[in-house]
This record gives structure tokens, sequence and C-alpha cells, in this order.
């Protein structure tokens, strides 16, 4: 009797280790979305040879063989254990060859009609990224990102394999439509006008184990229909039926869906914007954030551990404070939203690192010293101090009245810096914009910029990272919308501030609601 799927796949991790899966990159597609994924495909009447660049446990094999016996496959894999382990359910099957290499390194000159993969999730630093960029630059002659992930390289690949009339379906983390590494594999989608739907899971719950909350579809054909793209929002495995009916009716749709012109895609644009609705829009009167602050990185000193001092270390090296620049060096050390120097003070006597040596008229012996055995151990040929004149030369960077955290799960959190004190790159430093045409006053912004509002039109502009992790870039939040707040009354700027003052008073959030909910009346949609 044949074996289901879904027990060879349990079978398989019961037997294998957790390491040894992740050490490949080993999470498997769910069946039901290999299915749909396989209907792609064998919506191509003339569909004979496939590639399954991925192979694993051949979950795509399956479910394509299991509608259509006569197809062609060629799959790649790495890891011997796991094509040892599928091989045994192919037995007999002639038409499926499983070859144990590298899929980026073999195949380059062989083209399908059909390619379907859920590639290997891996950072830039988890996989020999230098040679294999030099190989796909070679042979698609173009210029990639080096923070590559390489996903996108086995996406890029298999376009690049794709025979006329051929269709791909992949499974991939829905990350690369909004980070850099992704511009040159979304610009490479339209330049080949591939590209036809984008299917979104919003799941609440994790389908792919635990390697990734969000991920996606890229359906992609090289046939004539190359005017529009469509973004589709899945949010529960019933919802499937969607894919199913745009698969069915394709190239028509009968679902209403987010559909592009294929020109209208912008490959240097989060496409965040094409899938989601955007908090942007239920407000009007919004500006671009960089009208009124600018946000730029905090200080990097390239050695951390060599720069920051507490005092207590300020005494072993026998420091004076004037050669310490006062900085906030972790996140963590900042509890509430607003800093003043009682905080900075308290975060002293406890000892915590909250200097960075400030030595640029280094005449002091002690710090002389300090500076010698910095040298002798390599401190100033690192990569950052080596491109400094003296390599011990802090960045100018004046202290930031506002504070932003970078990494953050529950939203963006600002923090009102009244201690004038510096701050490393844990949090980035907003810099107020003079603005001769609109008199809005530091703490006007900053009482703004505590609001549920700010944060949810932040959001649209937020790039991911995997495991839900949200990152802010300067320039990402320098491009972020914020409502005008020039357009504000005399009478609700003042509201806004007395709001404010008593929220800095008691700590009470009661008063940050009613700042929201002054918003919500003037510039809700
Ligand atoms: C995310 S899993 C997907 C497995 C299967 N296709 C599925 O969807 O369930 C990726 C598979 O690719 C294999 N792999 C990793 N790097 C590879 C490479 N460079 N060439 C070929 N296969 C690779 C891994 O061992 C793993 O089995």
């Amino acid at each position: 009797m044949k074996i289901k799927y879904e027990d060879i796949e349990s079978n398989y991790s019961r037997k294998v280790s957790h390491e040894h899966r992740k050490k490949y990159a080993q999470f498997f597609t769910p069946y039901p979305i290999a299915e749909l994924m396989a209907a792609w495909l064998l919506k191509n009447e003339h569909l004979k040879t496939v590639l399954e660049p991925a192979f694993g446990l051949g979950v795509f094999s399956h479910a394509l063989l299991a509608k259509k016996n006569d197809l062609v496959i060629k799959g790649f894999e790495i890891d011997e254990l796991i094509s040892s382990e599928a091989s045994q359910h192919f037995d007999g099957l002639t038409k499926v060859q499983i070859l144990l290499q590298d899929y980026m390194y073999n195949d380059w000159e062989n083209k399908y009609d059909g390619i379907i993969c859920n590639p290997p999730y891996f950072k830039f630093h988890d996989y020999d990224n230098r040679s294999m960029i030099a190989e796909m630059e070679r042979k698609l002659s173009c210029k990639l990102n080096g923070f590559t992930n390489l996903y996108t390289l086995f996406l890029l690949k298999s376009l690049y394999q794709l025979q006329p009339d051929g269709r791909c379906a992949y499974l991939v983390p829905s990350e690369f439509m909004n980070s850099d590494y992704g511009k040159l594999v979304k610009s490479h989608l339209i330049k080949t006008k591939t590209l036809r739907h984008v299917i979104v899971f919003d799941f609440e719950k994790n389908i792919f184990d635990d390697a990734m909350t969000t991920a996606c579809i890229i359906l992609c054909a090289k046939d004539n229909y190359s005017d529009s793209v469509r973004f589709t929002n899945i949010s529960s495995f019933e919802e499937l039926w969607k894919v199913e009916k745009l698969i069915a009716d394709y190239p028509k749709t009968s679902i209403p869906l987010k559909t592009y012109k294929m020109d209208e895609l912008d490959s240097e644009a989060k496409w965040k914007k094409y899938y989601q609705d955007q908090n942007g829009k239920k407000f009007k009167s919004l500006v671009p954030f960089s009208k009124y602050a600018k946000v730029v990185r905090g200080i990097a000193t390239g050695a951390n551990d060599y720069f920051t001092f507490n005092l207590s270390k300020a005494k072993e090296f026998h420091i004076d404070e004037q050669y310490l620049l006062p900085c906030i060096c972790k996140c963590t050390d900042i509890k509430g939203q607003v800093f003043n120097m009682d905080d900075f003070e308290l975060l002293k006597a406890l000892d915590k690192k909250v200097f960075l040596l400030n030595a640029t008229q280094a005449i002091d012996p002690n710090v002389r010293c300090y500076l010698t055995k910095g040298e002798s151990e390599g401190i100033d040929k690192k990569y950052l101090t080596a491109s400094r004149n003296p390599w011990f030369a802090l960045e100018k960077r004046p202290p930031a009245p506002i504070w932003v955290s970078v990494f953050n799960r529950k939203g963006l959190r600002f923090i009102r810096n009244y201690a004038n004190v510096a701050n490393l790159t844990t949090f980035h430093c907003v810099y107020p914009q003079n603005n001769l045409f609109s008199d809005i006053s530091i703490d006007l912004l900053f009482a703004y910029l505590l609001t549920d509002t700010a944060r949810m039109i932040f959001e649209d502009n937020a790039r991911e990272y995997g495991n839900g992790l949200r990152k802010f870039e300067p320039n990402d939040l320098n491009k972020g919308m914020m409502i005008d707040l020039a357009l504000l009354t005399s009478e609700q700027k003042t509201a806004m501030e007395n709001y404010y003052t008593e929220y800095v008073k008691t700590n009470e959030l009661r008063w940050v609601e009613k700042m929201n909910e002054l918003l919500n009346d003037a510039f809700a949609c």
C-alpha cells in the first residue's frame, strides 16, 4: 500500500534531530499548500518536465504525480540523509531523478516547463555567500546585494531556467518584499514579466514550525498574460479556496483582488503597500516625517567593549569624567518614555555603562595609557576605528532630544531625552527640524510620537525580519508619514501640550489616550 506523504514527513521528523533539520533548513511545506502550488504548474497543459530545486522529501513531486503520473521530474538535494529517505518513496518511478548536488552550482544549462520549490532559508552569513553570489553574477550578468538571503538566489536561478510557457511556484518568506536585499529579485520579477500572483499568508499561527512568521507564494509564468500582477491575502487554511479559484480562473479572475499593472510595481518600494491596507489611508493631511524631523543612527564606536565605561571601569583606569561622554549604550537601560537627569544619575550610581571614552584631546597620561592598551589589543585596526583619524575619535553626533528604538516587536518606542546625553546605535537620534513656516515645539512633536496614531502610520514603512521582528532604518522613518501638526488649531496645540505635561507628571496612559482622541477627531478620514 502506498504510504501517505504526511506519514513520510512525520516518520522522518521523528527519526532525525532538530539540529540536523536546522543545519539544512528543513522546514516542510504543508501538503495542502504543496497541492495548490502543484495545481499552478499543472494548469500548463504542456507540462512535461519539472524541476524541484530543494527536494527534501519531495512533497511537490508527490502532489504533482498524484494528478499526472507521467511527469519527468528532476530534484536537487544536498543532504544525503533526507535524499535517501525520499528516494525510497519514488522507487520504481524511473522518471523521478534525485541528484545529491547543490542546486546553485549545477544544472544551469537546462530549462523546465515547471519549477516548484520551498527553498532553504539562510541568511547571508549562514552560507558560502561570496562564491555563490559571484557565480550568480557571472551567470545572470547582474550585481547582487551581499546581504542576500539564499532563498532569493534560488528564485533568481529558477526564473532563468524557465522554459517559454513554463510556470514556477515558490514558497518564500514575505520578508524579501520589504527589505533591501529583495530589491533585485523584485526588479527581476518585473523585468522578466513573469510575476503573476503573490499570495501572502497572514496566519495567526505559524505554518512552518518555528521557521518564520510571514510567508508567501510567488506564482510566475512565462506566457503572454504579463499585464497585471495580483496580490491576495490569506488568513487561514479555510481561505485556501481563494487560491484554488484564482489558479483555476487564470488568466481571468472572478474574485476581487488587489491588482496592479506590471509597470506600476516599484522594485525600490516596500511591497507591503500592494497587499496590506495602509494605516496612513485612514488619516488625512499627512506629510513626510522629514518635514519636521531628521532621523540618523546613533554613535557607532566599532568596539563597544573598549569605548564604553561605567564608573568602576573609569576608576580602574583612572579616567577623569571630563574625558567621558555621557551616553546611553543599552536600550534596556531606558525604562519609561521620558529620560531625565535623575534617571541618568541613577544609572551612574547603579554602575551601568553610561559613558564613552572621549579622548580627542588626549594629553592626559591616564587617557594616553588607556589608548596604548587599545592599540596593543588591535582596537585601532578594527573596521570602523581604522577609518577614523585619530582612530579613537568619536563620531560627531550632538545629543538628540528624542530617541527611537531600532528593533521592536511591539511597535516603535520614542523617548524624550531631557538629560541631553548621547546614544549608541541601540537608538536612532531624532532631531527636530526648524521649520520657518510652522511653529511646532519639540514637546508637541514628541507628544504626537507617543500616540498610537503616529506609530500606526509609521508601521506602513517598517521592514520585516524573520520571526516577526520589525526594524526601522533611519530612512524608513524619514520617509515615513505623519500628521501635519501645523494644521492643528492653536487651541488643539495647547491641549496636546497640556495632556503631554500631565502625562510626564503622572505617567498615566489616559493622557496619551486623550491625545489620540484629539488627533482622531481632527484627522481621521
Ligand atoms: C525548506 S526545505 C524544503 C523541503 C521540501 N521541498 C518541502 O517543501 O517540504 C529545503 C530543502 O533544501 C535542501 N537544501 C538546502 N540547501 C540546498 C542546496 N544548496 N541545494 C539543494 N538542496 C538544498 C535542504 O536539505 C532541505 O531539504
